[in-house]
């Protein structure tokens, strides 16, 4: 034991967090039954004896100090100069409110041509870009779900583009119909998702790619956290983050060939759109409760679909308003001369992403479920039945008492 001083320990501890992630892994898509934590323990112990074999510890300490040396010059190092934002058109989506609306703001002050799309021509936000924006903006009608409005977006961008391409394309229009278990998630909750998140951005990305080729853009995505991790009551906005994730990334490698750079940002918990807008989820809530089978009310009780609704209001209520995260992002990804294949805007992310990354499932979905929705109550029906069963012991006890 004498021998196995701290530095060990700590070692010894990174080593098992990423072999841990590793197994996770492999034990998620092959041997879903295989017992986790003996072949965890016994992968770590293999690799640890392994590496000690094969790499003196010196030769060890001699790479972990080259890996910082190389940290430590690439932090001091001043970062690329920004190309300049001057004469680039950008076309952003979804620019009523949230990201859009102030990712459109930003551009334009930074002397980007701005092609910005709304739902409401005169609308809030519409007049307000309109107010507080250069004439270099352009204002556009446009719903991505209808395949003509976007056509015809495209004919007024390449009118006023004349001859030159656009340098950057931002998704960034998305909804989330309703918040809810899977199961008592309306169908229309999931195509509703499906048809802006998915379908909406991928015909938008298809209409505009032959301009982004032409200029060697930027193709860059805003997506979600919940596109990647199973987070509780979002099922159908993340199922519609996941296949736009997967179609980006796939584009991604298409792409390369073409010089046309390709990010996804990833934000945190931000109010945008309608997750401050108390008066639309009651109305979602109101449509859930209508046509929600009775057999379903009955066996998760309307008390538990009233709590998840609260609860998700109240996340929504903390959420950040300050949005410069993400659009610092977005104008990283449009101007770095190395642009990220993802950015992590808002504090915290990285955290969530390794436990989901590293942590057993165990652990992981227990995080999730402390980070979003924190229910309270259990389905009526599982209720009744712990009642149930709470009431006999209770007549046990009463018997036993009187046989005493
Ligand atoms: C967009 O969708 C419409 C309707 O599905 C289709 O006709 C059109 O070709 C799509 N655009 C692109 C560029 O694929
Ligand atoms: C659930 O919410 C609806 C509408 O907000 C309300 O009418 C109903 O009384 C609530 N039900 C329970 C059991 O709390």
């Amino acid at each position: 034991m004498e021998d196995y001083t701290l530095p060990f320990w700590i070692y010894l501890c990174v080593l098992t967090v990423f072999i841990g992630g590793a197994m996770k892994k492999i034990l998620a898509s092959h041997l879903s039954t295989a017992p986790t934590l003996v072949a965890w323990l016994g992968a770590t112990v293999l690799v640890e004896r392994l590496w000690a074999f094969c790499l003196p510890a010196v030769l060890l300490l001699v790479l972990l100090g080259l890996a910082c040396c190389i940290y430590l010059a690439a932090r001091t190092r001043p970062p690329p100069a920004a190309l300049p934002a001057h004469g680039k058109a950008v076309f952003i989506t979804g620019c009523d409110s949230g990201f859009g609306n102030a990712a459109a703001k930003r551009l334009d002050a930074l002397g980007f041509e701005v092609f910005a799309t709304v739902l409401d021509l005169s609308g809030d936000g519409a007049r307000e870009l309109q107010r507080i924006c250069s004439p270099r903006l352009t204002l556009l009608q446009v719903d991505i779900t209808q395949p003509q409005q976007v056509q015809q977006a495209l004919l007024d961008t390449k009118a006023k583009l004349g001859l030159r391409g656009l340098w950057g394309l931002v998704n960034n229009a998305g909804i989330c119909v309703n918040i809810g278990d899977a199961e008592l998630s309306l169908m229309s909750n999931f195509r509703g998702c499906m048809e802006v998140n998915f379908f909406g951005t991928v015909n938008v990305t298809k209409t505009f790619l032959p301009l982004l080729r032409q200029a060697k853009g930027r193709l860059i995505t805003i997506s979600s956290p919940a596109g990647d991790q199973p987070f509780p009551c979002l099922a159908a906005y993340g199922a519609s983050k996941a296949a736009l994730n997967l179609f980006i990334n796939t584009l991604r490698h298409e792409l390369e060939l073409w010089g046309v750079r390709v990010s996804t940002i990833l934000p945190g918990s931000y109010k945008t759109g309608q997750s401050s807008n108390h008066a639309y989820w009651e109305q979602q809530h109101k449509q859930l409760l209508q046509n929600l089978s009775p057999a379903l009310l009955e066996d998760y009780g309307e008390d538990y679909v009233n709590e998840t609704k609260e609860l998700f209001q109240s996340h929504a209520k903390q959420a950040n308003p300050d949005f410069s995260p993400v659009i610092d992002t977005i104008v990283q990804a449009l101007l770095a001369p190395q642009p990220q294949v993802r950015y992590f805007a808002g504090p915290g992310l990285g955290l969530v992403y390794f436990i989901h990354n590293y942590c057993p499932f165990s652990i992981s979905n227990h995080f999730l479920k402390k980070l979003f929705v924190k229910k309270k109550l259990m389905p009526r029906a599982l209720r009744k039945q712990s009642g149930f069963n709470l009431n006999l012991n209770l007549h046990n006890n009463n018997n036993e008492e009187k046989l005493k």
